[in-house]
């Protein structure tokens, strides 16, 4: 085995990163040697276990760590418990009670497609068979169960594995875009990638979300993102806030340009 696949291998041998598409790990190790300035191969062992440590924790923070193992999901899914499942992940359950009302919104824009990018398990409580459905994460795992329970309802759709950190312009067209809970994980200094995402996705409705509870499970005191509402002002694009008890949702329209 060559040096760079069993550092990939040693890397997901954690529960918690096993489910992670090989591609992502690769493009983390690659901007860490970038970043450092540094050669895997010329590395002591130790130099080596540190390298290690920092790239799993850059993984950990965009993935997540969810507590429930892979077979207990897919048990879940084949019992039909579905809020049990959507409950294993800390953004479908905290958004459990919101669902209907989003729904509600869905239904009133008339959409019949939706790509949902960095989807989490989001497209199990969304999906129904009025719409298309891609689903795009870099959890090969969460990809897995959405894949089985479109094939169990009979939904339409695609699911893929997508790095949006790498937008381009092979993203399906659809009629509205999702982007829940990922715009702060995937960029934590400025709001360049975050801008070019919301220009390249090839849908005129954008719903952006971000949690307004602190980990603390405290409120935020501020909970719009200012920068966001800056960003669509100056791109002349139409915007209306809503929001949930513990999320901030910005409903964007493309071709709807501000008077
Ligand atoms: C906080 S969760 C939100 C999940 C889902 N959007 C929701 O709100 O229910 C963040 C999601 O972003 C995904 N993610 C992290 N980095 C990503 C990247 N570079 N490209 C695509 N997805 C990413 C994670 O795997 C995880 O599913």
């Amino acid at each position: 085995m060559n040096e760079q696949k069993s550092f990939i291998e040693e890397i997901k041998n954690k529960p918690e990163l096993r489910g992670l598409d090989d591609q992502i790990v690769i493009s983390s190790i690659e901007d860490y040697k970038k970043r450092h300035k540094i050669d895997l191969q010329s590395l002591s062992q130790k130099e080596k276990k540190l390298v290690l440590k920092e790239i799993r924790a850059e993984l950990r923070k965009l993935t997540g760590q969810y507590q429930v193992s892979q077979k207990k999901r897919l048990e879940f899914l084949e019992q039909n418990k579905i809020r049990e499942l959507l409950e294993t992940h800390s953004s479908t359950a905290e958004r459990i009670n919101f669902y209907p009302k989003l729904k509600e919104i869905l239904s009133s824009l008339n959409v019949n497609s939706i790509l949902d990018l960095a989807c989490g398990l989001n497209p199990i409580a969304l999906s129904s068979k009025e719409f298309v459905y891609y689903a795009a994460d870099i959890q090969k795992q969460e990809l897995e169960l959405i894949n089985k329970f479109f094939e169990k309802n009979n939904i339409l759709g695609k699911v893929f594995v997508y790095d949006l950190r790498k937008i381009d312009s092979s993203l399906p067209k659809a009629d509205i875009c999702l982007l829940f809970k990922v715009l702060d994980i995937i960029e934590k200094k400025g709001h360049k990638l975050a801008t070019k995402i919301i220009a390249l996705v090839p849908c005129e409705k954008i719903l952006v979300s971000f949690p307004t509870m602190k980990l603390s499970g405290k409120p935020m005191s501020n909970k719009r993102r200012f920068w966001i509402e800056r960003m669509l002002n100056a791109s002349k694009y139409n915007f209306k806030v809503i929001e949930s008890s513990n999320e901030i949702f910005y409903l964007i329209n493309k071709t709807l340009a501000k008077e």
